[in-house]
């Protein structure tokens, strides 16, 4: 696992914030927030999803999360105020095919940055944390909108190896004081809105960019799981938030973290989602009114574990961090996402 580092900077060390994952499709939405909000990010990332170009706004270190001396180089060098963490696999299907490489990435490379946070605080004080966690950590909830207290209950390997890093999170925040927010995205969708980045996955697994190569021809047709939901058109519901609304609640949850006092909780998960459910019909229907075009789409039998909705109940992210969701309604996302998809080969 080597490292390389480019364009030092340790002038502006007072605003370097610590992004793993940076060069992938959410961390690089955070990076240009956090640019435009006046901090330097500083890409920690092993490019295996994520892309060279897509570190706009800030040095790029390249690493593995789970190699420690790296992290705590690169922590030594930049001195970070705190670390945003992203880098992760993500695809809930592999994960079962594959939990040791989800553990050993997801569960490992998380305890590996919070020791590295750790062997380089200076005076005991640890610099806060960001955790990407995620609405799979419910698992298949009673009922929806789902709000932080419900049931942790994830179904696959996945949704348990972020899990684990949000009961690592307590408990350090409560033996070393490390204070730390893990934010529960549920479905990420859209591009920057400057269409400079965007998601470049070569095998997508979420609806708008499947429907999106469906329509465009690179595959065959949107293959719709489950029509017999009990939701108002019978397909499945979800909530999906503007990833440009994902990275500014990024850095309202930093901002909370670097002001915090003894009164702030030192570890809180906030859930992250519009409140608003749309079925799979209704986001098809979207698709073809923006870009005039079909979508090429077939139905078939309910997928095992795919539950009929999961809609987010983010009422203590919009108290706490003072934000709401600005560019979350489903043109934007679909303009988005077309015009992106439109800039790749
Ligand atoms: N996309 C979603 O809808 C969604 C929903 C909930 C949670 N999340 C979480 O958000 C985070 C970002 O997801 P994304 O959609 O941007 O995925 P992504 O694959 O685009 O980004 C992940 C980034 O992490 C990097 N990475 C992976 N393994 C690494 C390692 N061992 N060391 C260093 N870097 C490594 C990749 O190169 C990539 O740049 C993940 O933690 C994911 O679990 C995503």
């Amino acid at each position: 696992m080597s490292t390389q580092h480019s364009t030092p900077n340790t002038q502006h060390a007072k605003r370097n914030v610590l992004v793993t994952g940076g060069a992938g499709y959410i961390g690089s939405h955070a990076c240009q927030a956090l640019k435009a909000a006046g901090y330097t990010p500083v890409v920690f990332d092993n490019l295996t999803t994520g892309h060279r170009k897509a570190v706009q706004f800030g040095p790029l270190v390249e690493g593995d999360i789970r190699d420690g001396a790296a992290l705590k180089a690169a922590i030594e060098q930049y001195q970070p105020i705190a670390v945003m963490h992203f880098a992760a696999l993500i695809a809930v299907g592999e994960s079962v095919e594959k939990p040791a490489d989800y553990y050993h990435v997801n569960t490992l490379g998380a305890w590996q940055i919070l020791n590295a946070i750790r062997e380089t605080s200076v005076g005991g004080h640890l610099i806060p944390f960001v955790f990407s966690s995620t609405a799979a950590v419910y698992g298949i909830p009673a009922s929806s909108p789902i709000s932080e207290d419900f049931p942790h209950q994830p179904i696959n390997p996945y949704g348990q190896s972020k899990l684990m890093v949000e009961h690592m999170l307590l408990d350090y925040a409560h033996a070393y004081g490390l204070r730390s927010i893990a934010l529960r995205y549920f479905n990420a969708a859209g591009a920057s809105l400057d269409n400079s980045i965007g998601l470049e996955n070569r095998n997508p697994t979420h609806l708008i960019p499947v429907a999106l190569e469906a329509l465009l021809g690179t595959r065959p047709e949107l293959q719709i799981f489950g029509s017999d939901y009990p939701t108002p058109d019978g397909t499945a519901v979800r909530d999906y938030i503007h990833v440009a609304d994902l990275a500014t609640a990024h850095v309202a949850a930093l901002e909370h973290l670097l002001k915090a006092d003894n009164s702030t909780p030192a570890h809180m998960a906030l859930n992250l989602g519009t409140g608003q459910g749309l079925s799979v019909d209704e986001i098809t229907a979207s698709i073809e009114r923006v870009t005039g075009k079909v979508v090429p789409a077939s139905k078939h039998p309910r997928r095992a574990g795919d539950p009929p909705a999961l809609v987010a109940n983010s009422t203590k992210a919009q108290t706490v961090l003072n934000w709401k969701p600005e560019h979350s309604d489903v043109e934007t996302i679909v303009r988005t996402a077309y015009a992106w998809r439109q800039t790749l080969s």
